[in-house]
């Protein structure tokens, strides 16, 4: 296993030893790290009591809230990391987009992209003009789980991810839209990518600035490319941000997609530290698509929690005996916590996976 992040502790010394910075960095241990995409959300009561007095964008825009909402999940579980709370969406705000979170909908963006022109009016803000709330969650999440080993994950989506929602408007089925304006206007489409690019560098580096110990990148829509369309539309732009996140922080940096089994390939060029994969392929085999290079994170299916106790427990154990060979690893979801989930199930995950001991056998 080759190290190939190498995160600045020095100045945080309760986080040198943290379980889920270790694998990040390539350190294959015997007891396995845990977080959980969405672990801050619907499926807990004390979420939803904020929620009814505050609008999602309330909470993301004002750090105690965030803050609060953050720590909420660390308080009943026996977590590694905590990821800050607010949305891949909110940041598009200050480019130009109308986005508004509608109560069991979703998303929705008033203002959808659908020409050259739309492209050329977007706004790039600086991170500090943009989301100076996002930062300041950050630093005082840190302040208070830092000194406990925790670490604090920042995250963005990712270029293709945003421009799905930005162009949609919403969520979509097969993202009909984005394809024909991405094959029809190909020079908007890279002047997109573009513009979402250097946003996204800028605020995936005050994050880190912020106190953030690794960040994170959301590609949940990707999956729909086949493999030359993710070479030519999207790859590159993934290696900028990437390459230069990664020269001017030092900190670990995930790459997370969903139903991209046929691009393991490709996302093994992207020059970062984690690839954080869904349940379509068994982690041997992300591990063999991949190659020796990246840390592995996940891959329970969410909706596993759904299931029996007993099926429960025995995909988890299969989950994590199936880690025993890939090396560096942090057990996660194949994405996120769904909404009504029972907490209760997300703590016997947790238990299952603090007393399991890998039989370590890669090479
Ligand atoms: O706990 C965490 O993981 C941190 C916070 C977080 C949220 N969204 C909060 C949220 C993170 C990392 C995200 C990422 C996100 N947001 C993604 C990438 C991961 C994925 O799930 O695919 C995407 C595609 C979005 C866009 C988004 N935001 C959708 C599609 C929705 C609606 C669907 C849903 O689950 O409600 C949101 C809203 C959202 N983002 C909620 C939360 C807790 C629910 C809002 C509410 O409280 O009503």
């Amino acid at each position: 296993m080759i190290l190939t992040a190498k995160a600045d502790l020095s100045t945080k010394p309760a986080l040198s030893e943290n379980p889920v910075l270790r694998a990040y960095c390539g350190e294959v241990m015997e007891q396995v790290p845990i977080w959980f995409m969405r672990q801050a959300g619907r499926y807990l009561p004390e979420y939803r009591a904020v929620r009814e007095k505050h609008s999602m964008l309330d909470v993301i825009r004002t750090p105690e809230l965030a803050c609060e909402v953050t720590l909420q999940p660390l308080r009943r579980f026996e977590l590694d990391a905590a990821i800050i709370f607010a949305d891949i969406l909110n940041p598009l705000i200050g480019m130009g987009m109308q986005l508004d979170f509608i109560e069991n909908e979703g998303p929705k963006i008033a203002n959808p992209i659908r020409s050259a022109a739309d492209v050329e009016r977007l706004i790039v803000p600086s991170a500090e003009e943009n989301v100076p709330y996002t930062l300041k969650a950050i630093s005082m999440t840190s302040r208070e789980l830092n000194p406990r080993g925790i670490a604090v994950l920042g995250f963005s989506g990712a270029p293709f991810t945003l421009s799905a929602y930005m162009i949609e408007g919403g969520g979509s089925a097969q993202l009909s839209t984005l394809k024909k304006f991405m094959y029809a206007e190909p020079e908007a489409w890279h002047k997109l990518q573009e513009k979402i690019s250097q946003l996204l560098i800028d605020y995936l580096c005050a994050q880190v600035h912020a106190g953030a110990s690794a960040v994170q990148v959301f590609d949940s829509w990707v999956g729909h490319l086949g493999a030359a369309d993710f070479s030519e539309y999207v790859l590159p732009y993934l290696k900028t941000v990437f390459t230069k996140v990664k020269q001017i922080t030092k900190v670990p940096m995930v790459y997370f997609s969903t139903g991209t089994a046929g691009l393991m390939s490709l996302i093994a060029e992207i020059p970062g530290d984690v690839v954080s994969v869904d349940w379509r392929l068994t982690l041997p085999q992300a591990r063999q698509a991949l190659g020796p290079r990246v840390a592995l994170q996940g891959n329970l299916d969410p909706l596993l929690l759904h299931a029996s106790d007993s099926k429960l427990e025995q995909e988890t154990k299969r989950v994590l005996n199936e880690s025993d060979s890939i090396g560096a690893y942090v057990f996660n979801l194949g994405h996120g916590i769904v909404p009504k989930t029972d907490p209760a199930n997300i703590e016997r995950v947790i238990r299952i996976v603090k007393e399991y001991r890998r039989c370590l056998s890669f090479t």
